[in-house]
């Protein structure tokens, strides 16, 4: 029921977001300016860092992001809203910041997260709220007929030169900022990988861009379908219906 109401929301917001979205973030040099420093974490932007957050409240706050990243925050398979569930609130609040300084492109969600930072103790709410959702296992994963041949390629890989950052399960880094990999869908890290590699994502991390820099489409695709099949032992779950809480509107 509550999932019905809260799409039809989305439904209502999305136009309404296009025509927001004509006035994006102005764009700022990330990664190809020398003075970058891409988790530099000050002034106003830090400050929800610094909060504790309280995941109950969290969950009112959540329900504006619901209409596109999905109530549980599973997002879509189509790869176009990512999975959100169970991302660390510090890699949550680094990328909103980013969003909206300009040194990431996201006109869809941008007056949203700037909506959200206007409220610090607020957005550690809502942040604290997504890290306690369990992930989903019923995400977007490769679908190909050579998927185990993929999964073998691209596990060699992530291995040998992702691990060290992104855990052997895929489980990052809460304190250095280094996202959940684990349960996002195949589409959406195949497309930010290729930004990432090619420069278009500009709050990308240095070391990382160095590591993608020489991989050719075909090795992205095995690696994105190793990490869309990686499992977070204790951490993910089959998704539940909308209802979670029962909160009423
Ligand atoms: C109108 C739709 C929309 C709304 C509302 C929205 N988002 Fe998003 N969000 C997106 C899209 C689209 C992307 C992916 C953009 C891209 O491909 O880079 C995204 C990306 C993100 C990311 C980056 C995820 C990652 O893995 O790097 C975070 C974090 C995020 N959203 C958090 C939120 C939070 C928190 C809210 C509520 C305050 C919210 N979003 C509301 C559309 C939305
Ligand atoms: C030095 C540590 C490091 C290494 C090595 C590294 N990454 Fe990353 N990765 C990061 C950080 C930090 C981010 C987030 C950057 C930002 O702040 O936007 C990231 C982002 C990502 C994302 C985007 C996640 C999202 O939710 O948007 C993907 C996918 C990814 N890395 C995959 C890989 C793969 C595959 C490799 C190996 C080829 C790799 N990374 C190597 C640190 C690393």
């Amino acid at each position: 029921m509550k999932k019905i109401l809260t799409l039809a929301v989305a439904a209502a917001l999305l136009p309404a977001t296009a025509a927001f979205a004509q006035v994006p973030a102005e764009k700022k040099a990330g990664i190809e300016s020398k003075d970058y420093q891409w988790n530099k974490m000050e002034g106003k932007k830090a400050e929800a860092l610094h909060l504790k957050g309280d995941a109950k409240e969290g969950e009112e706050s959540y329900e504006v992001c619901g209409g596109c990243h999905l109530p549980n925050g599973a997002g879509r398979p189509d790869g176009t809203f990512p999975q959100l569930a169970g991302q660390h609130s510090t890699v949550l609040l680094k990328q909103m910041a980013d969003i909206v300084e300009g040194l990431r492109d996201n006109p869809t969600m941008y007056p949203f997260a700037k909506e959200a930072l206007k409220n610090p103790q607020e957005l550690a709410n809502t942040t604290a709220y997504i890290q306690s959702l369990c992930v989903p296992t019923d995400h977007g994963k490769y679908e190909g007929a050579d998927a185990a041949m993929q999964i073998a390629k691209g596990k060699d890989l992530y291995e040998k030169q992702c691990k060290e950052c992104h855990g052997a399960h895929g489980e990052g880094n809460a304190d250095k900022f280094y996202p959940v990999i684990a349960g996002q869908h195949y589409k959406y890290l195949l497309r930010q990988m290729t930004e990432i590699r090619d420069g278009h994502r500009r709050n990308a991390n240095p070391d990382m861009v160095k590591v993608i820099k020489p991989y050719t489409n075909d090795q992205l695709v095995a690696i994105s379908a190793y990490q869309s099949s990686l499992h977070m032992p204790g951490k993910m779950c089959a998704a539940k219906p909308a209802a979670k809480g029962g909160k009423k509107k």
